[in-house]
């Protein structure tokens, strides 16, 4: 049985939210604008509100569900965090789009929820409070992603579950090489939809 649910997480995380839902209210391919990145941040910069938080949450269920089945199962940590990191690297590497996907941070938070509430909830939480000081969606990721394996460190005191999101959180970091590159140079962009005014 987890073999079969990491390959079905695979295939669910393979899965592309912002560019079925861009598809579907005739929006712009994320793909081909902006920063050319198939997640929430860049289709509230070109396709709104509506459209970036049904890609938020459809992301995020993509890593949670499969998660949350294998607790059905009574899978243990290892087994939780295997399911999840399937649903990750079918976001950033999904079958159905030449495995070229996104940069992860949507899909690890379900994963994180569904491995351990509270460490999820604290990455959340970190998430929010840099995006409200800082403004900028991937610095709040970046700065969340960093403290993951701590979380789940101090939170679960298991070894493998933390091991995985430290392996989550260095593609996370990898997936945002042209972010920390415009970070550091001060060209990012600060979290900005569509319709104007700051989310
Ligand atoms: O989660 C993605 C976000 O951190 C950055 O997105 O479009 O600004 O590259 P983007």
């Amino acid at each position: 049985m987890p073999y079969l649910l990491i390959v079905l997480a695979y295939l669910l995380g393979s899965i592309s939210t912002a560019i079925i839902t861009c598809k579907l209210m005739g929006l712009p391919d994320p793909r081909t604008i902006g920063s050319n990145n198939p997640g929430a941040t860049n289709v509230l910069r070109h396709g709104g509100k509506k459209a970036a938080a049904i890609t938020l949450v459809g992301d995020l269920l993509k890593g949670l569900i499969p998660v949350l089945v294998g607790r059905l199962f009574d899978l243990n940590y290892n087994w939780l965090i295997l399911i999840g990191i399937a649903a990750f690297l079918g976001h950033l590497y999904p079958l159905y789009y030449r495995f070229k996907g996104g940069k992860g941070v949507a899909t690890a938070i379900g994963v994180f929820l569904g491995v351990n509430v509270y460490a999820g909830l604290a990455f959340v939480a970190t998430w929010l409070l840099m995006a409200k000081g800082f403004k900028i969606s991937s610095l709040a990721a970046l700065i969340a992603t960093a403290l993951s394996p701590l979380y789940f460190w101090f939170i679960t005191q298991h070894i493998w579950p933390t091991l995985g999101v430290l392996f989550m959180a260095v593609l996370i970091f990898w997936r945002h090489q042209s972010n920390i590159r415009n970070l550091l140079s001060g060209k990012e962009d600060r979290i900005q939809s569509k319709e104007g005014a700051d989310p």
